[in-house]
């Protein structure tokens, strides 16, 4: 039973209802959507399935409330902030339990996304006035020529509609990541949930909505992407795209338009490995990188390459640890836990076949049971498996032993996607070295890929995304520059 609090998402006949101008409401379409959950392969709820009518209708309220909204003092947008902050945190189990179901993440790490949203709100509310607050001057005299008549006033203005696609594998802390900051800037925001973690998207709504922000400033849309997906994206009335998915975004990128873009897609995040590298440490974080949310992490290790000198010992430290990862269910938070859904499943066990047929050495089984994987090591993977180039999104880790760190970093800068990466050697220089040889968003030194924390910058190189995240980078690209030029009439009145 959905607790008063939340009440109201629900509609009588079962089906959660989608979110516009301040009011929950079902669809005209009459039609739901199904969200299986992954685990049982069984439908776990249903969302509206949203029509181009009710889109239009949501982007014309949009339209008309950003207006008001950006007049709103950035003080009381805030306020408004931590409010949804606070809820959230009050609030956070039924959101958490959301995501056992839908995305099959284990119960802790749901638990843990919803605070780290919580936080990332407090952060952005703070930031924003600090950031946004600011504007400055300039005098025309410093151009040659130019006399101390002209004052331009630079101010940052709010885009306006900024539509937000957030991933399945994040459906709330990567959606506050973009609502945050678009509200902070003045902005008002479309959300389009992802389907798998559409129903959490909808509870985290629900906490703006009770936070007090005013009607129209975030509206929810959900139904079918082949349904609505390009007509949201193409939309006349989108000012700014925040998209986090894969490679989806490539194709909204080439067909958005005059609109600023913030895409962050897949990464083939490498670990290299020094001859030199502490190699426990190495292990560690390799182990925890790899499979944590069962791989299903753009930031994930996705490729070990490791020196040959040191390989054997590295995999001696890492098959241990790789066998002691519960496997199972989200509720019992084991560590491994099943894929998003059959197709993913799927896409990972050719993976897996096309490097066996190939030679790879399976230092851990690929075992199987609907879309519950076990966690997968391979050795002795080549450059002609597949595995050595795509991303999987799954419990698997292919590792390629080199002879030369430059091997390694040839390697990293010959895939298009390139979000991150990291390199473990006892080495600073080297290690700065490295990083500058490697064209990705962000290298870590010594430890593996994350996005956190949520203030640093973040953000893909090639196809892995376009523009940089990480809340001051995020406000600051939800916001447009602004000029106002006061042209003095007299020159000036200098004495004497
Ligand atoms: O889209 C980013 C996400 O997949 C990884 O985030 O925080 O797990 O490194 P994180």
């Amino acid at each position: 039973m959905a607790s008063d609090f939340y009440g109201e998402i629900l509609a009588p006949s079962g089906a959660y209802k989608y979110f516009i101008n301040g009011d929950w409401k079902e669809s005209a379409s009459g039609k739901s959507v199904a969200i299986v959950n992954p685990s049982t392969r069984q439908t776990a709820y249903n969302v509206q399935a949203c029509t181009q009518a009710e889109v239009n209708e949501m982007f014309e309220i949009s339209r008309s409330s950003q207006k008001q909204w950006a007049q709103t003092p950035l003080w009381k947008r805030a306020e408004l902030l931590k409010k949804a902050a606070t809820l959230l945190r009050e609030h956070a189990l039924p959101i958490a339990s959301c995501l056992v179901t839908e995305i099959a993440k284990p119960s802790r790490d749901s638990m843990t996304e919803v605070i780290r949203s919580a936080d990332l709100l407090d952060y952005t509310a703070e930031e924003g006035v600090r950031v946004l607050g600011q504007g400055k001057i300039l005098n025309s005299d410093s151009f040659p020529g130019n006399g101390r008549n002209k004052l331009c006033l630079v101010s940052k203005v709010a885009l306006g509609v900024v539509l937000a696609i957030p991933p399945f594998n994040y459906p709330v802390n990567l959606a506050v990541s973009k609502i945050g900051p678009a509200l902070m800037a003045g902005n008002v925001v479309v959300l389009k949930p992802p389907t798998q973690g559409v129903v959490a998207g909808l509870h985290m709504a629900q906490c703006f909505h009770k936070a007090g922000f005013p009607k129209g400033v975030l509206n929810v849309i959900t139904g079918k992407g082949s349904e609505i997906g390009d007509f949201l994206t193409t939309h006349p009335s989108v000012n700014c795209i925040s998209f986090t998915g894969g490679d989806t975004g490539i194709s909204i990128s080439k067909k958005a338009g005059m609109v600023p873009l913030q895409m962050e897609l897949g990464g083939k995040d490498v670990c290299i490995v020094c001859e030199d590298a502490n190699l426990d440490l190495a292990a560690k974080h390799i182990v925890k990188g790899g499979f944590s949310y069962s791989g299903q992490r753009c930031t994930a290790v996705k490729l070990v390459l490791v020196h040959d000198k040191v390989a054997d010992e590295l995999v001696s430290k890492i098959v241990p640890q790789v066998q002691k990862l519960s496997v199972g269910m989200p509720e019992n938070d084991c560590d491994i836990t099943p894929v998003i859904s059959e197709t993913s499943a799927n896409f990972i066990q050719g993976l897996v076949l096309d490097a066996k047929e190939k030679g790879a050495k399976f230092l851990t089984e690929f075992k199987r049971e609907g879309n519950l994987l076990w966690p997968t090591l391979l050795d002795h993977v080549t450059p002609a498996m597949r595995l050595a180039w795509e991303e999987p999104f799954g419990p698997v880790l292919p590792i390629v032993r080199v002879q030369t760190v430059e091997q390694a970093i040839e390697h990293c800068n010959k895939n298009n996607i390139a979000l991150q990466g990291c390199v473990f050697t006892q080495d600073i220089n080297r290690a700065i070295m490295i990083s500058d040889a490697m064209e990705t968003g962000t290298v870590q030194i010594n430890a593996a890929p994350a996005r956190g924390p949520d203030h640093f910058p973040f953000q893909g190189f090639r196809d892995s995304g376009i523009g940089s995240q990480g809340i001051t980078n995020s406000l600051e690209m939800m916001v447009k520059t602004k000029s106002t030029v006061i042209n003095l009439e007299a020159e000036s009145y200098a004495m004497g």
